[in-house]
């Protein structure tokens, strides 16, 4: 059985050393950080996965940024203990964020990464969408959560901020539904959630 949670603040020192083992030292010099900087993540995404005796397996984590003025959910990072990887748990990860995302109103993702291990999940590269600098293109990918939600949006992915937060997050749905707390999982390949909490 596994546990998926919203990250709390007692979790966030475990997901840190997670996230030093999973990426190459100086993972936060990475330009997608820069959008993140004094930005607050989006709290009800941010999830973290145990087993049942509590040892941490995975984490993922959105943040949220602007593209051509519209509120885009910036995905990642995404980690699975090296021990735990190739099980399904960074798929249990993605679709269940992007399953609580859709329920909150979110209507676009994206991210920076591997399109072999993405596609998947239905992303696609985004043309005419700039990451800042340095950023391979080839690895900016997007993610319709509605439909032509990527339709004629083009531009550079801009930080939210002061303001910018508040009135990005504001345009959509603010209280996570009761489905979006800890949800009791059977182990990948009998994925249904059982329980919650
Ligand atoms: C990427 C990551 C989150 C995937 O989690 P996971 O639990 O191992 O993934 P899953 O078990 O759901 O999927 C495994 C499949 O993805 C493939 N895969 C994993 N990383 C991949 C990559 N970078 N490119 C292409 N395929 C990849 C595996 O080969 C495997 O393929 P298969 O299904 O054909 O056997 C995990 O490997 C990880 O933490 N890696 C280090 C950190 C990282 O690179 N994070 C992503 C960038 S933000």
């Amino acid at each position: 059985m596994y546990e998926l949670c919203p990250e709390s603040p007692n979790d966030t020192p475990e997901v840190e050393a997670l996230l030093d083992l999973c990426f190459a030292p100086g993972r936060t010099a990475l330009s997608s950080y820069r959008l993140r900087d004094g930005v607050p993540a989006v709290g009800a995404l941010c999830l973290v996965l145990r087993d049942g005796s509590g040892v941490l397996l995975g984490a993922i984590r959105y943040w949220p940024v602007r593209v051509g003025g519209k509120p885009v959910l910036l995905l990642g990072p995404v980690a699975v203990h090296p021990t735990t990887q190739g099980e399904g748990l960074g798929g249990l990860l993605m679709r269940e964020s992007l399953g609580r995302a859709k329920e909150l109103g979110w209507e676009r993702a994206m991210l920076v990464g591997d399109l072999p291990y993405y596609r998947r999940f239905g992303f696609a590269k985004l043309d005419d969408v700039e990451m800042p600098p340095p950023t391979n293109p080839d690895r900016v990918l997007g993610y319709e959560l509605v439909e032509g939600a990527w339709d004629g949006i083009t531009g550079p992915v801009m930080r939210e901020s002061g303001a910018d937060v508040a009135a990005g997050l504001a345009e959509i749905r603010r209280d996570p539904p009761q489905s979006q707390l800890c949800t009791e999982m059977e182990p990948v390949g009998a994925q249904d959630a059982t329980s919650q909490s």
